[in-house]
């Protein structure tokens, strides 16, 4: 029998590419190496040849991507010498800053728009011991109170705007281009902050920079910075980027920040945009698109991953799997293509919604023998 060596998190795994201290403390819970499932039925659903993967990033140890980033900001932050650790956030950031916190042994304050983040998000924060607190506002009144607190106050800033939530955040793409073995056609993902989409850019861009195969640009993320190489040439391929956001908090369609953003997907219900220069480099220099999708083409694709997938996503992660069926079916994004939708977040996380939206067959019976098979009769298929 042989052993496979204990997987103790992305910043041992990625080391080399990651800016970490030598002798820094490393705060993980063993995130990254989420699966990447190729999806059986749903291309046949569509009547198109497509190699269509999802990577699962809800099976991250707080069920979010956000893992990847809070094991760098964190592990930097401590490292520096900080006590407490604050964000704003739409549920996910905070669910993994109070983990991470609480691994650290430090304080998170968490700030969220009241009411308006799902239940499994807010029992994370409040088990996990975060100060929670919930303004009258949304995201974006949080992003600002926070920028505004941090600059007076000892606590250090975990959004995306910390580097460090980018750099363990690339790290998606890496496992991506290890697993296939070469970079997809298309990646599509949620946009709301536009933090991942940024590091998504820079993760491909940073691989490609060790690629060896025929030299296809200049790599501008990077700029000569990463790790790899000193002039920053792009020697491997890297895919298109689709970024979708649902129809009533889509700031990068309309071209403008909006104010009052609303969507089923609360995950990703922001008007203002952090990384919103970054993420129109990472469409431009990647040759892809924005695109929007409305709540009900988001909570549609949830459903059709859950029900012919197996895979149960938030309504935010649906909305790239949402994209990219529209986008395969038209022809945008061609046949026989090779396409990768990021799943940011786990369906657990917003109970209440997939609840509310399902048309599963609940049957009400009495204890009884007959009762239990007359029930299965009437649904066998
Ligand atoms: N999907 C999920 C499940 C998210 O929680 C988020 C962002 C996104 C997509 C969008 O990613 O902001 O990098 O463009 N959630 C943040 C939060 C804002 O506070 O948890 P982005």
């Amino acid at each position: 029998m042989s052993f496979r060596p204990r997987y103790t998190g992305l910043i041992e795994r990625y080391r080399d590419r990651l800016p970490v201290p030598d002798d820094a403390r490393i705060i993980s819970l063993g995130e990254g190496d989420t699966p990447l499932i190729q999806l059986h039925n749903i291309p046949g659903l569509m009547g198109k040849e497509v190699e269509l993967y999802v990577k699962y990033e809800g099976l991250n140890p707080t069920g979010s991507f956000k893992d990847r980033g809070m094991t760098m900001a964190v592990t930097k932050a401590v490292a520096d010498g900080a006590r407490a650790i604050i964000c704003a956030s739409t549920g996910n950031t905070s669910a993994s800053a109070a983990a991470y916190a609480a691994r650290a042994g430090i304080r998170a304050f968490v700030i969220i728009p009241d009411g308006k983040i799902a239940q499994g998000k807010l029992a994370q924060a409040m088990m996990e011991g975060a100060v929670v607190i919930q303004i009258r506002g949304n995201f974006d009144d949080g992003m600002r109170l926070v920028k505004q607190v941090a600059a007076e106050s000892p606590v250090t800033i975990v959004n995306s705007i910390n580097p460090y939530r980018l750099q363990g955040q690339k790290t998606v793409a890496f496992e991506i281009m290890d697993e296939l073995g070469r970079a997809p056609d298309y990646h599509c993902l949620p946009v709301g902050n536009a933090g991942n989409i940024t590091a998504h850019w820079i993760g491909y861009s940073e691989y490609a920079c060790t690629g060896s195969k025929g030299v296809t640009g200049a790599c501008t993320f990077c700029d000569g910075q990463c790790p790899f190489v000193g002039g920053g040439a792009v020697v491997g391929t890297r895919p298109k980027l689709a970024g979708y956001q649902a129809s009533g908090a889509a700031p990068f369609l309309r071209g403008h920040m909006i104010d009052n953003p609303e969507t089923v997907a609360t995950a990703i219900r922001i008007g203002h945009p952090q990384s919103w220069d970054f993420a129109w480099k990472a469409k431009e220099e990647s040759g892809g698109w924005f695109d929007e999708c409305s709540d009900a083409e988001i909570l549609a694709a949830q459903k059709l991953l859950a029900e012919k997938e197996g895979i149960f996503c938030e309504p935010a992660s649906a909305i790239s799997v949402a994209g990219a069926m529209r986008d395969i079916r038209s022809g945008r994004i061609p046949e026989d293509s090779c396409v990768v939708c990021t799943l940011t977040g786990h369906g657990l996380k917003d109970p209440d919604t997939a609840i509310a939206q399902s048309t599963a067959p609940v049957v009400k019976i009495e204890a009884e023998l007959g009762q239990v098979k007359r029930a299965i009769h009437d649904h066998l298929v």
